[in-house]
């Protein structure tokens, strides 16, 4: 159970709330009960109704209700804090069925894109603005934060701060159509150094071709059709409709957490789209022959 294995402070103060309700209720459910037991069954009481009523119907949840507000409020104060001027901006769009993520080009560039994976540095707040290109989706990252919605039309925030170095998954949490239970996110957190490597070679565009079969899968990719929809930065591909491909190789899964990603995941997601995530805007490409499948495989296998 993710959400009970927190990894940062937000989540901390999420889960310990959590279990304070949790622990508290059960133990007012035991003391009714047991009031309840001793009502029906003990021996006769001479206690008056008004002050049953009064002591256990206002005094009581007054004290009980004002104390777990007041508590709860104060430890939530990490999870509403403000996050700090260095904070690391990302922008979270959400589609029907997959997260387009993109952060500042470091040179001043054109963005960088991912799809269904943030990476993060440990220890540095993460600022998320989330917004959404169709209906309403929710970016809820289990052992880091809350649930936040992403409305179209405006952008709502998520601060979080990973401790630990890992990879953690993430889920949209509003049905948003057929696919929203494959509308899966990746939070990779890496150590600083990792993480500062990992930017400068995604702010690169994708890498030349390095053998004649990935030249002739770009050309395949381009003949496809595939660049009205992908971008792959650095080759004649600038759709904004799907995810961008120009580091593709790297990412941690296919499809919105569908597939691992790697050579293989990559012809059954072409091939077979619609039979792993029916009703997705992309259609099977089960036409292609093989040869042009395993070119265009091999072509975005290399991009990493
Ligand atoms: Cu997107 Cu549910």
């Amino acid at each position: 159970m993710a959400v009970l294995a927190p990894a940062g402070p937000m989540a901390q103060a999420i889960a310990d709330i959590g279990w304070a309700m949790f622990i508290g209720g059960a133990l007012i459910t035991l003391l009714v009960m047991g009031l309840l037991w001793r009502a029906v069954r003990g021996p006769a009481q001479s206690v008056r109704p008004t002050r049953w009523i009064i002591g256990a119907g206002i005094v009581f949840p007054v004290i009980v209700l004002t104390a777990l507000m007041v508590w709860s409020q104060w430890h939530a104060r990490v999870v509403m804090a403000e996050a700090p001027p260095d904070a690391l901006v990302i922008m979270v769009t959400g589609h029907k069925w997959w997260w387009e993520v993109r952060y500042r080009h470091p040179d001043g560039g054109t963005d960088i894109a991912l799809a269904n994976e943030i990476r993060v540095p440990v220890g540095r707040t993460a600022w998320l603005g989330l917004n959404s290109a169709d209906v309403i989706h929710s970016v809820w990252l289990p052992q880091l934060a809350g649930k936040m919605d992403t409305v179209p039309g405006r952008v709502n925030r998520l601060v979080f701060r990973v401790d630990r170095a890992g990879v953690y998954r993430g889920q949209c949490a509003e049905f948003c159509g057929e696919q929203h239970a494959r509308m899966g996110l990746h939070l990779v957190a890496m150590e600083p150094a990792a993480y500062a490597r990992w930017l400068r070679g995604q702010s690169q565009d994708a890498r030349p071709p390095a053998t004649d079969l990935q030249q002739r899968g770009r050309a395949a990719f381009l003949a496809q059709r595939c660049s009205a929809c992908h971008t792959v930065r650095g080759v004649a591909a600038q759709g904004r409709l799907a995810p961008d491909l120009t580091h593709v190789a790297s990412r941690v899964a296919l499809g919105a957490g569908v597939l691992p990603n790697g050579p293989l995941a990559l012809k059954e997601w072409m091939t077979h789209t619609q039979v792993l995530k029916p009703g997705a805007y992309m259609p099977s490409y089960g036409q292609l022959d093989a040869q042009t499948l395993d070119a265009i495989a091999a072509w975005l296998g290399s991009l990493e």
